[in-house]
């Protein structure tokens, strides 16, 4: 088969990478790709989001399947519009992606199933939003309805924050058209786990369990950013809790999706807050998440094309995953400055150092080539993942790995996975 992948992180580096492990796969392209994954797959200089060059290019190299990292294709209707062209592709159609595309249609899709989620409402306009706001208690979470790159979401300790929030995304307008509608809803406490999922629209097969840390800093201070790493298993995630959110969650929204005439094909992500009334939704995502799928893909024994294939042709109820009982943890390796202004083109050394190293892959995000020289040039630059028996080993392959790495101005979290250590 032949295979395209489309986007540039490290989510697309471990998708290419597994999909490279396929003994279906003859030939894969990326495109746009990174330097990372050129090493692997043949990258193409299309944009993620060019979908008319996307289709012309499937078209013309007799293209077998197309998996879609990224969430805006997928908003833009990438799907709909390889199918209508005779093509496979992996992902949910537009209307089945508004389920990420659109805070407030989960929101009320979820109250209208009865699935488990913050209390909340939406407007349309900033006074009304404010004078709902007043009315709870702070902490107050305000959200941009559409997407916005991970930056749409502001937990506000006061009512100023609250005010300040709802003005940069309605009156600013910092984040475009994601913010003409704007949620308002209640702070969950608990601790955060991604439950991800393949589906095709009926059949719901659960990944194996992830947990990322967004903020910038160790012990979860700083700033939210894209995800600071990740590891898998989440022992945080027990049979019993996995039970509940297929139970209450999972199955529940790809349901009610279907009787919407939305029927998602896909991945499904479930962003959750295991609060201590149970598992409640803080969004869904249409898509793989960067970086759980790094980790999770690093412990995938099943062979991923075929996975893929199945969800297309509504066969996933005959599959079963199979996967390694080691942990894998992922460390992402920043620009510093990240999730603000950071300088790019510094040069990366060290990775030579990594070659013999097994039970490590380091996936490119944020890389690019300059004078023969591997450089950053992203806010988060590298996935150092790491296998091993048991989450101390897993984490102790990671972080010897991730120091051998270095360039001007990097920055890491030092504390990935030590929430699994000490939930033990
Ligand atoms: N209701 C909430 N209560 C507490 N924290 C929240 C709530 N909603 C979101 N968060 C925090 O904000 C982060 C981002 O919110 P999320 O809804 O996942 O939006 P996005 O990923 O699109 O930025 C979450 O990972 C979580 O840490
Ligand atoms: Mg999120």
């Amino acid at each position: 088969m032949k295979i395209l992948v489309i986007g540039s992180g490290g989510r697309e580096h471990a998708i290419v990478w597994k999909i490279a492990q396929s003994k279906k796969v003859e030939k894969i392209f990326c495109a746009p790709g990174n330097p990372g994954i050129v090493e692997i797959a043949e990258c193409v200089n299309i944009k993620a989001d060019d979908i008319e060059e996307l289709k012309a290019f499937a078209i013309k190299e007799g293209i077998d399947l197309t998996v879609v990292g990224p969430e805006q294709p997928l908003a833009m209707g990438i799907v709909d519009e390889f199918e209508k062209a005779g093509l496979k592709i992996f992902g949910p159609s537009k209307n089945a992606a508004e389920i990420e595309g659109s805070k407030a249609f989960s929101k009320d899709l979820m109250q209208k199933y009865n699935i488990p989620t913050a209390a909340y409402k939406v407007f349309e306009n900033a006074d009304d939003a404010k004078e709902y706001a007043e009315k709870h208690h702070p902490p107050v979470v305000v959200k941009a309805d559409g997407l916005a790159a991970g930056k749409g979401v502001f937990i506000c300790p006061t009512m100023d924050e609250t005010f300040l929030a709802v003005d940069i995304i309605m009156k600013e307008k910092a984040f475009g058209d994601a913010g003409n509608r704007v949620v308002i809803e209640e702070f969950l406490a608990g601790e955060e786990a991604s439950f991800l999922a393949f589906t095709d629209g009926e059949t719901v097969l659960p990944l194996a369990s992830a947990q990322d840390h967004k903020a910038v800093y160790d012990d979860d201070k700083g700033p939210n950013t894209g995800g600071m790493g990740a590891y898998s298993p989440a022992p945080i995630i027990t049979p019993s809790m996995q039970k509940k959110v297929m139970d209450e969650i999972m199955l529940p929204i790809v349901n009610a999706m279907r009787a919407e005439g939305r029927i998602f094909k896909g991945v499904l992500y479930a962003g959750l807050m295991l609060t201590k009334k149970g598992p409640k939704v803080l969004e869904f995502n249409a898509r793989f998440g960067d970086p759980e799928t790094q980790p999770i893909l690093m412990r995938l024994k099943t062979d991923i094309v075929a996975l893929f294939m199945a969800a297309i042709e509504n066969r996933l109820k005959d599959i079963k995953l199979e996967w390694d009982k080691k942990t894998a943890v992922c460390v992402v390796m920043a620009s510093e400055g990240y999730p603000g202004d950071y300088e790019k083109g510094k040069v990366i050394n060290g990775l030579d150092n990594l070659k013999d190293m097994k039970d490590v892959f380091v996936f490119h995000a944020g890389t690019s080539v300059k004078d023969g020289r591997l450089v950053t040039n992203g806010g988060r630059v590298l996935g150092v993942t790491a296998i091993g028996t048991g989450i101390k080993r897993a984490i102790k392959n990671a972080y010897t790995a991730v120091e051998k790495i270095n360039w001007d101005g990097v920055h890491y979290r030092r504390d990935i996975g030590a929430k699994a250590v000490s939930s033990r």
